[in-house]
């Protein structure tokens, strides 16, 4: 498949959110609000994977943030303003999130778009040396490409998704340093 990866643009938007409604469900979907801020606020963050036929078949969104080695949980809060956080000059790259395309899953995409879009990000700003991220103790196949990539667990956000039952899970912090 022929796919062009390149940096995201406001008119990418409906694709974007076509893209977030199929990755998640419904209560951890974020919104379009929060999407078009990021575009706005961080567009060197936002990446898609394109098939020049209209169609988007993945995105994934960052944005740079001073570095902190606490790491503290309260930053990671879903639809947080990536206008409050994202600093041009930042040094830490926080991929926001990420989906490929159910029709296009378990081909090597997502690993591909994550890598080049992270790896892109780090050859266009130099003061980036290091990443973070969270991810679902479940999320089986976005772990193996954050493990692959080099990142550790670092930490975690208590209580972050809905679980079985009415209880609550957390979201596991992860971070690698360097490219
Ligand atoms: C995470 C996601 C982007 C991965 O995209 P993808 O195109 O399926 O990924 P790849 O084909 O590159 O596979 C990546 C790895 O996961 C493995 N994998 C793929 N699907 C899997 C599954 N359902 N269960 C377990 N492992 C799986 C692959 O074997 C591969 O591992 P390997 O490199 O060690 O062989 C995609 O599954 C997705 O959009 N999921 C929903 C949203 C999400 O979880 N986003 C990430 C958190 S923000």
């Amino acid at each position: 498949m022929n796919l062009q990866l390149r940096l995201a643009t406001p008119a990418d938007l409906p694709e974007i959110m076509r893209l977030e409604r199929a990755g998640f469900a419904a209560d951890i979907q974020e919104t379009d609000i929060t999407f078009a801020e990021r575009l706005a606020a961080a567009p060197d963050g936002c990446w898609v994977l394109d098939n020049e036929e209209g169609r988007l078949l993945g995105y994934l969104c960052a944005e740079f943030w001073a570095f902190d080695p606490a790491a503290p949980a309260a930053k990671f809060a879903r639809d947080h303003s990536a206008g409050a956080l994202h600093r041009l000059d930042g040094e830490e790259v926080y991929i926001s999130s990420m989906v490929v395309d159910p029709a296009t899953r378990g081909t090597g995409w997502g690993r591909r778009l994550f890598r080049d879009a992270v790896a892109a990000m780090f050859a266009r700003h130099n003061r980036l040396r290091s990443a973070i991220l969270i991810v679902h103790p479940q999320w089986d196949a976005a772990r193996r490409i954050y493990h692959a990539e080099g990142f550790a667990e670092i930490g975690s956000v208590p209580d972050y998704f809905a679980a079985a039952h009415g209880t609550r899970m957390e979201a596991i912090i992860m971070r690698r340093a360097g490219v």
